[in-house]
């Protein structure tokens, strides 16, 4: 499997990371979709501007009417799906504070978008992989599920959560030629962040302090990891987490 060709769905390509693996994946050749709730069809532009085939869906991936609209528009304009980039989660708008105070409402958004919303956008994929004998799903955790984040408690279960669904769903689907892998960026200057405003002097020093390559993380950093994910090189690798943060978590 060569990803020349093959057609790729990245959910939250509409900006910051996901924006960056739906350039990196269209340069290896492969045909985009683009699913988010904003943005989508003005990031696909951009990279159909450049020569490649993208188109954009927007689509809330918590709505199972619209991840099954998402699937079916990448199959009746490219006849297949290929990859899924699970990238799309309540993350840069979050709310930071202790753990008493997150509340329930709020535990229940971040676990309906980042577990739930998922877990649709897998079982819309998987029927088409399945029938194709071959797929690549790659889900975006996060290095705050392995080193905890104070301040973060629901964000970093959730994405500890995906982890065990990466693994889970490894075990379900490797007989039908899927691989199911993690990848887990460290603090990463997406539009996101940088728009939050957490990149305070301070805390990008302490990031920086804490890894082994002492620099800011750049979405650039991460798309090596996941067009190698998606490729075929990865073949005979699946259910594992690939933490790129400059070595601050080692696992
Ligand atoms: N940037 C970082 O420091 C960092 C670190 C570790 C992990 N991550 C993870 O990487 C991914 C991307 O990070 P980012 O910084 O670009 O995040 P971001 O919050 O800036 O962007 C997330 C994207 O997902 C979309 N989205 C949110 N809810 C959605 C929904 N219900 N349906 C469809 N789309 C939805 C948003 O519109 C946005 O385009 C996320 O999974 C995040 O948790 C980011």
């Amino acid at each position: 499997m060569s990803i020349l060709g093959k057609t790729a769905i990245i959910t939250g390509g509409g900006m910051g990371l996901g924006k960056a693996f739906a350039k990196r994946l269209a340069a290896d050749g492969a045909n985009i979709v683009i699913a988010d709730l904003r943005n989508a069809e003005a990031s696909a532009a951009e990279i159909d501007a450049q020569g490649k085939r993208a188109i954009g869906v927007t689509t809330d991936i918590c709505s199972e009417d619209d991840v099954a609209r998402l699937a079916e528009t990448a199959i009746r304009v490219f006849g297949r799906i290929d990859i899924l980039v699970n990238n799309a989660a309540y993350f840069a708008r979050t709310k930071e504070g202790g753990f008493e105070d997150i509340g329930v409402d709020e535990w229940h958004r971040m676990l309906n978008v980042n577990i739930i919303g998922t877990y649709l956008c897998c079982r819309a994929a998987v029927p088409h992989m399945k029938r194709q004998g071959s797929g690549r799903i790659v889900i975006v955790s996060s290095g705050t599920a392995i080193k905890g984040a104070a301040g973060h408690v629901h964000y970093a279960t959730s994405k500890a959560g995906l982890i065990g669904m990466t693994r889970s769903l490894a075990r379900e689907l490797g007989k039908d030629g899927i691989t199911v892998n993690a990848v887990a960026p460290g603090l990463t200057l997406s539009d996101g962040v940088i728009a939050r405003g957490v990149t305070t002097p301070g805390q990008m020093d302490s990031q920086r302090k804490s890894r082994a390559i002492p620099r800011d993380e750049q979405p650039e950093d991460l798309v090596g990891a996941v067009s190698f994910l998606a490729s075929a090189d990865s073949a005979f690798m699946t259910g594992q987490t690939m933490v790129v943060d400059g070595g601050s978590v080692m696992v």
